[in-house]
């Protein structure tokens, strides 16, 4: 396992300069991360248009396969920049997924280095979790685990290619996939390895929603550019990034504060943080309200409106905007009130609106009673020389268990933190129950897999255990932090 070497004052250097970068207001900064700047001119805000990624095509009902590859693209007008991409897309394609489809994805690699793709929020089987040391290794690449690292137990080495199977048997919900090789997602992440998929059912078809062009997807990221337009990352686990590293340019879709032009009528936006580890306070300028119609695993029982909506690595929103509420011709922004622009709507004419967010949106999954409480502390322990993130106290160790919940029960899961350590469970669904001691924000409703636990925070989830047996993990959503030790596994039995 790499714990990489810090000494104390490189650490305390860090987090102070996380701190210099806060705009927020209180006792801690409101960011989590290390700036990395740029070094080529960016372009102005709102002047390149939003993307849509493409959305997957199966080669078979129930059946898709994709090939990782590098390739260039024009991500900062003027300039190429070289991704790694799900079939060679940044980000890779959507897929539309039902419930009730079982599917398989065939992930092919031919990118220079293993990966390993987890479906983020997806109820799927052990060995088609996305486990980190469950790998696939490019052709020609040493057969070796990662030159120089100890091979891990329970090490799987898929030569090439991997199928993914999931049975989906789940509810409708904004989902993503993304990288998960050990001790080096966050680099590849950052290279472009990250897509959306969208499951849907039944309960969400018979509903009013917009639907169509009046849905869009958002993966919001943040990159830096080296001046030759490549990615700017720092070397794997530099110390100096150790409280995560952020870009100074935000992406939506992969291109750099957008701007889309819609009707003056609802639209639907499924709201993603694909970052590494900068999180978001996400607001309408100059003014309006967000209505949040679903979370993470799927549709609330009823919407919640909302004028900030923080959003942390991980999470997904899936929201309303009304846009008839502006003048034809208005500008309205998406903006971040930690760090400024994300991306524009121009809104450009009328339209017939029949859609409608209607009081009842669905019957989410009942509560059940906790049958344990366990506890889960984030924070770095270890000392000048060995610094790492750790889950209570322990740095990462495949195949050594923190928990052993039971199939078809809920437990009590109490989160704890020294700094932004957003929290995601493989499998299990949640709902946050208390946070600081009090009620839930109106932010954390619904059923979720990602929670933003803020420095010195408690919060307290009941997380259901349902699907399959076998293990699975909890680890925080910082790229960075996930890399640096701070995942455990927990098996379900
Ligand atoms: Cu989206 Cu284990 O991660
Ligand atoms: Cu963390």
């Amino acid at each position: 396992m790499s714990a990489p070497p810090m000494s104390r004052r490189g650490f305390l250097g860090t987090l102070a300069g996380a701190g210099l970068a806060a705009a927020g207001c209180g006792a801690f900064p409101e960011s989590a991360g290390r700036l990395l700047t740029s070094r080529l001119p960016l372009p102005a805000p709102f002047t390149v248009p939003l993307p849509i990624p493409p959305l997957a095509r199966p080669v078979a009902p129930g059946r898709y396969e994709v090939t990782q590859r590098t390739a260039k693209v024009e991500i900062i007008p003027g300039t190429t920049t070289e991704i790694w991409g799900y079939d060679a897309t940044f980000p890779g394609p959507t897929f539309e997924l039902r419930r009730g489809d079982p599917t398989t994805i065939r992930v092919r690699n031919e990118l220079p280095e293993p990966t390993s793709t987890h479906l983020h929020g997806g109820v799927n089987p052990p060995g088609s979790d996305g486990y980190p040391t469950d790998l696939v290794v490019p052709r020609g690449h040493s057969a070796h685990p990662h030159g120089g690292h100890p091979s891990h137990p329970g090490m799987r080495l898929n030569p090439v290619a991997k199928d993914y199977h999931y049975p989906l048997d789940q509810r409708a919900a904004t989902l993503w996939y993304h990288d998960h090789r050990m001790d080096f997602t966050a680099p590849q992440v950052w290279r472009g390895l990250a897509g959306l998929a969208l499951v849907r059912d039944e309960e969400e078809d018979a509903l009013p929603l917009p639907r169509g062009e009046r849905e869009l997807p958002l993966l919001i990221c943040d990159r830096a550019f080296e001046e030759d337009g490549s990615f700017r990352y720092p070397r794997a686990h530099d110390p100096h990034y150790m409280a995560g590293v952020e870009g100074d340019v935000i992406l939506v879709n992969g291109a750099p504060w957008p701007v889309a032009e819609v009707s003056a009528t609802r639209h639907r936006l499924r709201l993603l943080n694909a970052s590494n580890a900068r999180r978001y306070r996400l607001r309408l300028a100059p003014g309006g309200r967000f209505t949040q119609i679903g979370s993470d695993a799927g549709l609330l029982a009823a919407p919640v409106a909302h004028e900030v909506i923080p959003i942390s690595p991980g999470e997904r929103y899936d929201v309303v905007v009304d846009f008839s509420a502006y003048p034809v011709g208005s500008a309205v922004t998406l903006t971040d009130e930690l760090a400024g622009d994300v991306m524009r709507f121009v809104v450009t004419r009328r339209a017939a609106d029949d859609s409608a967010v209607p009081a009842v949106l669905s019957r989410p999954p009942e509560r059940t009673r906790a049958v344990a409480m366990r506890a889960f502390d984030f924070r770095r322990t270890g000392d000048a020389g060995n610094a790492a993130w750790t889950i209570n106290g322990r740095p990462y160790r495949p195949g050594a268990p923190l928990a052993r919940p039971r199939l078809g029960t809920a437990e009590m899961w109490r989160l704890t933190s020294d700094f932004h350590h957003p929290v995601h469970l493989h499998l299990a669904h949640f709902q946050v129950l208390a946070r600081g001691g009090r009620p839930p924000s109106a932010t954390d409703a619904g059923w979720k897999d990602t929670v933003d636990v803020r420095p010195y925070e408690v919060v307290d989830v009941l997380a259901r255990f349902d699907g399959h047996r076998g293990r699975y993990m909890i680890h925080c959503h910082n790229l960075e932090h996930e890399d640096m030790a701070m995942m455990a596994d927990f098996d379900v039995v």
